[in-house]
């Protein structure tokens, strides 16, 4: 039996388990020459899904309604008649949300299980890691001795990027939903400064206070009004990383947010918007310190790992409310 998730729905505002469908198929799962037979073992549950599951135009094509949905996944060879991957072997690649499946092996890279859990390759040696690492370094540019904020900070991508920001010196603010996250940026991650968005009254006097000599650099995960206050208080050539912005993924208005402009003018200051995979080339360089870093202990990181098939669309909903520290994953 093969157990499938579909989208059933473009989810109007913040998604709902009605947006999906189950299906559980009798498949006979024969493989010709080429191909590999996959069994699903670890599925990564990302904001960016949300945009894929809306029809607006975007840097990738949305998903089709009644088609499986796809992330990234770790799955086991069940069986193969392809060159390149033999029977055993662990494979890292854009999958469907799917129990089994035929490949023909393309876009998919074998992941080793001896060197790393597996499921670090959905997260800090995956594309977590490699958004946080080239982000940081490519725009941010950072020199020891700045200050970093970093909102989303106690998610997949901003507990590395602060982590990245301890090792090369910078003074590093982190923004979070919770106190135990708070607790978390600091105690695990060595931040030196937590803000709890949520029952903190003034965002702007808060960032302020932890940042006194200003703002050099901001990795911004998730826009709105949080943004703008940090905005409100960056230093001359600062640079504002866009990664991402999780506060309105699920508007269904236009957000009202502030003018960019004059804070952007005034500061001789950089924002820039990136996707990961524009900088390619950067990879290996990228998952080799990554992988080092984590050999000497200098990088740490987190998982949420939620067990069972059937959570998939659950477990990605989750991460609009916060239910997650660290990377967001499903184990099957
Ligand atoms: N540009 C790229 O190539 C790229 C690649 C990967 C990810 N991203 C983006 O990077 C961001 C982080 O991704 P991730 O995978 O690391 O996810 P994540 O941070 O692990 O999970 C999402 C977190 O966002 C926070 N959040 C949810 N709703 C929020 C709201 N309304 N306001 C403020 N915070 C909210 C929650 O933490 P709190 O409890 O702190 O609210 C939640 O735990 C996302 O915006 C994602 O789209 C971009």
């Amino acid at each position: 039996m093969t157990k499938t998730i579909l989208l059933k729905n473009r989810p109007e505002g913040k998604p709902s388990m009605s947006d999906f469908e189950f299906i559980t198929e009798e498949s006979e799962n024969t493989i010709s020459k080429g191909e590999i037979l996959l069994e699903t073992k670890y599925v990564s549950v990302d904001p960016y899904l949300r945009g894929r599951m809306s029809d607006a135009k975007s840097y990738v094509p949305p998903f089709q309604l009644n088609k499986p949905i796809q992330s990234g996944v770790i799955a086991k060879v069940l069986e193969s008649k392809n060159d390149t991957f033999t029977e055993g072997d662990y494979v890292s690649g854009m999958l469907n949300w799917q129990t089994k499946q035929i490949s023909n092996g393309e876009g998919l890279t074998k992941v080793n299980p001896d060197k790393a859990p597996l499921s670090a390759y959905l997260g800090i040696l995956g594309m977590t890691g490699l958004t946080a690492y080239t982000g940081l370094t490519e725009i941010g540019k950072p020199k020891a001795g700045e200050t970093l904020v970093v909102s989303g900070a106690a998610g997949a991508v901003g507990s590395v990027v602060g982590q990245i920001g301890k090792i090369l010196g910078l003074r590093v603010i982190g923004i979070a939903g919770t106190d135990e996250k708070i607790e978390m940026l600091k105690s695990k991650f060595g931040f030196d400064v937590g803000i709890n968005y949520n029952t903190t009254k003034d965002m702007k006097s808060a960032i302020a206070e932890a940042a006194p000599n200003g703002v050099d650099i901001y990795f911004d995960n998730v826009g709105g009004p949080i943004s703008d206050a940090v905005l409100v208080n960056i230093n001359r050539l600062a640079r504002i990383i866009v990664c991402g912005a999780i506060s309105v993924y699920n508007n269904t208005e236009a957000p009202k947010s502030l003018s960019v402009q004059p804070f952007l003018v005034k500061n001789s200051a950089l924002m820039q918007g990136f996707i990961v995979s524009n900088y390619a080339e950067k990879f290996p360089e990228a998952i080799k310190q990554l992988a080092t870093w984590l050999s000497e202990g200098k990088l740490m990181y987190s998982e949420t790992i939620v067990k069972g098939f059937d959570n998939i669309p659950k477990a990605f909903i989750d991460l609009f409310e916060g239910k997650n520290k660290g990377k967001m994953i499903v184990e099957l």
